[in-house]
C-alpha cells in the first residue's frame, strides 16, 4: 500500500506505546484512525493530541478479548470514517512473571494469553470477513515479538508462549490470504530493534479485577522501561531502548513495500537468531540468550 490518503487504519491497543505512534504515523499522512484501548486515561490523552493535529479519528473503549467488542469497534468505524483499510492487531501485555513458571497465578497466564493470543484470533475473526467482504486492497498487521517468534529468551515464559503462538498463526494468515488470492496483505511487525520505551512493562494498569494476581512473591519488581534499565546495568549492561515512533516509521516504510517481516534487527539479535538456527541443526542442548 502506497498511499494511506483517506484510507481508515484500526488499531487495536491504539492509545499508548506503539499503537500510538502507529496512530500519528498514518494519521499525518491522511489516514482516518479508529483505536480502540481500554485504558481511559491514555484514551483521553489520544483524543485531545489526534483533534491537535486535525487528524481524523475515533477512539472507543474495545476489549480485544472480546469479539464482539472489535466488531462494535470496526462498525463504529465504517459508520464515522467509512470502511477499514488497515488492521493492526496491535493490543498485548505483559504479566510481569518472574520465578518458577509451575509457581505462577494461573490468572498470570489467563490474563496474557486471553489478550496476546485471544487478541489476535479475535481480530482475525472479527475483522478478516469484513476485509476479504470489500474486495479491496487491505493490509492485516500483527504486532509480534522476536521474543517467542524467533528467540525464547528465559525471562518471561508466559509473554513468550504467547507471542510464540501469535506469529504461527500470523505467519498462517500470511500463507491463507496468499493462497486465497486475497487482496489482503499481512505483514508481522516486531517493535525494536531495541526494548521499545512504552507502557508494555507497566501492564498492570489495564489488568482486569477477575483476573488479579492469586500467588504472591513472584512479581518480576519491573514496571517500568527505567526499571529494566536499573536491572540491566546491576549485570553491567547498558540497555538501549528505542521510541516508539522509530516503530511506527519502520512498520509505514515496510507497509508501503508489501514487506511481511516489519522488522528492524542490531547485529547482536541477527547474530543470536543464527546461534539459535544451528542449535537446532546442530542438536546442541539450549542455553539462554540474553535480553538486549
Ligand atoms: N515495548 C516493547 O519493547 C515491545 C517489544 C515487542 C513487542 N511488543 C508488542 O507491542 C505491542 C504494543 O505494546 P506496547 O509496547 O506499545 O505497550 P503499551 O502498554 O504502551 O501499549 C499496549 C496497549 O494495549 C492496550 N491493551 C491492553 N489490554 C487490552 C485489551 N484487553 N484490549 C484492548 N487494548 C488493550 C493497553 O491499554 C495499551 O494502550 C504489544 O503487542 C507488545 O507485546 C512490544
Amino acid at each position: 500500500m502506497r498511499d494511506f490518503n483517506d484510507k481508515v487504519a484500526l488499531i487495536t491497543g491504539g492509545a499508548s506505546g506503539v499503537g500510538r505512534s502507529l496512530a500519528f504515523a498514518l494519521g499525518r499522512r491522511g489516514a482516518k484512525i479508529a483505536v480502540g484501548d481500554v485504558d481511559e486515561a491514555a484514551m483521553a490523552r489520544i483524543v485531545e493530541d489526534l483533534a491537535a493535529e486535525n487528524i481524523d479519528a475515533i477512539v472507543e473503549h474495545c476489549d480485544v478479548t472480546s469479539v464482539d467488542s472489535l466488531g462494535a469497534l470496526a462498525d463504529a468505524a465504517k459508520i464515522k470514517l467509512g470502511g477499514l483499510d488497515l488492521v493492526f492487531a496491535n493490543a498485548g501485555i505483559g504479566a510481569g512473571e518472574t520465578g518458577a513458571m509451575w509457581d505462577y497465578s494461573e490468572k498470570d497466564w489467563q490474563w496474557c494469553l486471553n489478550v496476546n493470543v485471544w487478541g489476535v484470533i479475535n481480530s482475525i475473526r472479527a475483522f478478516m470477513p469484513r476485509l476479504v467482504a470489500s474486495g479491496k486492497e487491505a493490509h492485516f498487521v500483527v504486532t509480534g515479538s522476536g521474543n517467542g517468534a524467533y528467540l525464547i529468551l528465559p525471562d518471561a515464559p508466559i509473554y513468550t508462549a504467547s507471542k510464540a503462538a501469535v506469529h504461527a498463526i500470523t505467519e498462517n494468515l500470511h500463507y491463507q490470504c496468499q493462497a486465497g488470492g486475497l487482496p489482503v496483505k499481512v505483514s508481522a511487525l516486531f517493535p525494536g530493534p531495541h526494548v521499545v520505551d512504552t507502557g508494555l512493562f507497566n501492564s498492570g494498569r489495564v489488568r482486569p479485577e477477575a483476573l488479579q494476581k492469586d500467588v504472591q512473591g513472584n512479581e518480576s519488581g519491573i514496571n517500568s522501561v527505567e526499571d529494566m534499565k536499573k536491572m540491566a546495568a546491576e549485570y553491567g549492561i547498558e540497555l538501549q531502548t528505542t521510541h516508539p515512533d522509530e516503530v511506527a516509521e519502520m512498520a509505514v516504510q515496510g507497509l508501503q513495500e508489501d514487506a511481511f517481516w516489519l522488522l528492524e534487527t542490531t547485529a547482536e539479535t541477527d547474530a543470536k537468531i543464527r546461534a539459535r538456527t544451528e542449535m537446532i541443526l546442530n542438536r546442541t542442548t539450549p542455553v539462554p540468550a540474553m535480553v538486549g
